[in-house]
C-alpha cells in the first residue's frame, strides 16, 4: 500500500519506519529541510533502540523515502497519517494544535478526488471533527475520510511497541475507510494482536484516558512507597504480590521520583483541560498531576536529609538524568528539578547519563560533567541514582567506595543492589525501602487494642 506520513519526529519516524517494515511504500514528509537531508543519508536525528537501522534497512530496500513538502495525494494514496508534534498550549491548558490543522490545510489543497487521513499525533477529543471541517471546507468535492488510530510508544522500546502491540485502536466506524486500515495493519494482526474499531472520539480519548491511568498507577504506588518507608517494609514486595492480581498487573507499579517525559504530564494536563471544556471533574487525574508535582519537588529534600540536613559546599553525584532509560530524552525529567534545588541549597553538582548529556548541556547550568559514572562518583557526599540506566546495575560497590568522600547512596529507582553497597560500606536510602539506621516510627497503638480507655470517660467529659 501506498502511504504518506507527515512529521518527522518520534512518533512520524516510527511509525513511517515501522510501516515500511511492514512492506508498504511510505513517504515521510517534514518541512525541516535539513533533517529531510540527513534522513535520506540514513541519519536518524533522535535516540531510539534500532531505529537507525531500520530506517536504513528501509531506504536500502527502496520502501522508505523522505521529502521537505506533501507531495500530490493521487488517489493512488491508501493513507495520510498525521503525525506532527502537539506541544503543550502556550496559555498552558490543553495542546497546541497549530500544526496539525497547518497539514489538514496542506492536505485539502494536494489532494486528489478521494482521501483517508489518519491521526497519529496524541490530539484532544474532537480535533478530527476539527480536521475534517477544515478539509471539508477547502475541498467540498472531495471523497473524504478521517479516523484516528493512536500510537502507544514508548520511548527506548517504540520499535516493538509498534510491531508487537497489546492492540491496535481504529477510531473510524464506516466500512470502507476501515477496511484499508485493517489491510494496513494486517502483517501484526494475523498473528493475533486485537484491532478495536471505534467511533473517532472513543479512539481520541483512549490514548488520553491509558496515559493518564498508567500516570495514576504509579502515583498510587509512589504513595505506597512512603508508606512502606514509614513502616520500615520493602515496597517491591508489596507491588509484587499486588501486581500479581490479574487485574491489577505488575506494570507500571515502578516506586521513582514520579513520573516525567513528553507524554504523561502533557497528556494528563490535556485531558483535564478536554474535561473542563466539558463541565466535568476528573479529581483523581487533577490529584495525580499535584502529587506528581510535589513528588517530584520533595526528592532534593531527601538528598539533603539523607546528608543530615546541609548540603552547602558538598558535591552530589547524580546518576542518570533522561525521564527514564533508553532515551536521551530530558523532558519534564525528574532530574532537572532536583539539581536546580540542591544548587540552591549550595551543593556542587556532578552529573553523569550513557545518552542524556548533550541535552543536559542546554537545560542544567553550572554543573560539571562526567564521563562516566565512576567518574562522577569521585570526591562525592552522595551519590544520587535518578535513572535506571542498566549500566548502572553493574557498578561495582567497592570501587565506588574508593572513590567518594562519603559513603551515601540515595536511589530513586531502586537500581542498585543495597546489599552490595552495604558491605561495601555504603549508607543506603531507597524509595520504598527501610532506610539504614533509621528506626521506624513506632506504630500508634490503636485505640480499640486497648482494654481500657487512657482517658476515663467520664474524666473526659468533665474536662
Ligand atoms: C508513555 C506511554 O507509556 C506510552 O504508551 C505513550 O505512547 C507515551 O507515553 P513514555 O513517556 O515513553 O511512554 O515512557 P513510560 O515508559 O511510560 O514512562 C513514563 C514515566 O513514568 C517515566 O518517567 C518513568 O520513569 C515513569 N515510570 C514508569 C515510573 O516511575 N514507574 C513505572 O512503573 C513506570
Amino acid at each position: 500500500m501506498r502511504l504518506v506520513v507527515v512529521g518527522c519526529g518520534y512518533v512520524g519516524l516510527v511509525s513511517g519506519a515501522c510501516l515500511a517494515e511492514l512492506g508498504h511504500d511510505v513517504v515521510c514528509v517534514d518541512t525541516d529541510a535539513a533533517r529531510i537531508e540527513a534522513l535520506n543519508a540514513g541519519a536518524v536525528p533522535i535516540f531510539e533502540p534500532g531505529l537507525e537501522q531500520m530506517v536504513g534497512r528501509m531506504l536500502h530496500a527502496g520502501r522508505l523515502s523522505f521529502a521537505s513538502a506533501i507531495p500530490q495525494l493521487g488517489n493512488d494514496i491508501d493513507a495520510v497519517f498525521i503525525a506532527v508534534g502537539t506541544p503543550p498550549s502556550k496559555n498552558g491548558f490543553g495542546a497546541d494544535l497549530t500544526y496539525v490543522y497547518a497539514v489538514a490545510r496542506e492536505i485539502a489543497d494536494r489532494a486528489g478526488q478521494k482521501l483517508l487521513v489518519v491521526t497519529k499525533s496524541t490530539v484532544p477529543v474532537g480535533t478530527g471533527d476539527m480536521i475534517e471541517r477544515i478539509i471539508r471546507e477547502r475541498r467540498p468535492d472531495l471523497d473524504l475520510h478521517v479516523a484516528s488510530n493512536p500510537e502507544f510508544l514508548r520511548e527506548g522500546s517504540a520499535l516493538r511497541d509498534f510491531m508487537e502491540p497489546d492492540r491496535i485502536v481504529l477510531g473510524c466506524n464506516l466500512a470502507a475507510p476501515l477496511k484499508t486500515l485493517q489491510a494496513i495493519y494486517d502483517p501484526i494482526t494475523r498473528f493475533g494482536v486485537p484491532i478495536l474499531a471505534t467511533d473517532r472520539k472513543a479512539a481520541e480519548l483512549i490514548k488520553y484516558a491509558a496515559n493518564a491511568f498508567l500516570a495514576v498507577k504509579i502515583t498510587f504506588i509512589n504513595e505506597i512507597a512512603d508508606l512502606c518507608e514509614a513502616i520500615g517494609t520493602d515496597v517491591n514486595d508489596v507491588a509484587n504480590g499486588v501486581g500479581l492480581d490479574r487485574r491489577i498487573g505488575r506494570a507500571f507499579l515502578q516506586a521513582g521520583p514520579g513520573y516525567g517525559g513528553s507524554c504523561f504530564p502533557k497528556d494528563t494536563a490535556a485531558l483535564i483541560a478536554t474535561a473542563q471544556d466539558w463541565a466535568v471533574n476528573l479529581r483523581l487525574v487533577e490529584t495525580t498531576i499535584a502529587t506528581n508535582e510535589a513528588r517530584k519537588r520533595s526528592m532534593a529534600r531527601r538528598v539533603i536529609s539523607a546528608m543530615g540536613g546541609n548540603v552547602f559546599g558538598k558535591t552530589v553525584a547524580i546518576l542518570g538524568l533522561t525521564f527514564k532509560p533508553n532515551t536521551d530524552d530530558m523532558r519534564d525529567a525528574p532530574s532537572i528539578g532536583l539539581v536546580s534545588a540542591l544548587q540552591h541549597a549550595g551543593a556542587k553538582i556532578k552529573v553523569y547519563d550513557p545518552e542524556g548529556m548533550e541535552h543536559a548541556r542546554t537545560m542544567l547550568a553550572g554543573v560539571d560533567y562526567a564521563i562516566n559514572a565512576y567518574d562522577c562518583a569521585e570526591h562525592a557526599d552522595c551519590i544520587v541514582v535518578m535513572t535506571e540506566w542498566e549500566e548502572f546495575a553493574s557498578l561495582n560497590a567497592a570501587q565506588l567506595a574508593d572513590l567518594v568522600r562519603t559513603r551515601l547512596v540515595v536511589d530513586m529507582r531502586n537500581a542498585l543492589d543495597p546489599e552490595q553497597l552495604r558491605a561495601a560500606g555504603f549508607t543506603v536510602s531507597a524509595i520504598g525501602r527501610p532506610a539504614d539506621g533509621r528506626v521506624p516510627t513506632p506504630m500508634p497503638l490503636p485505640a480499640s487494642a486497648l482494654a481500657e480507655p487512657l482517658i476515663p470517660v467520664r474524666a473526659r467529659r468533665r474536662k
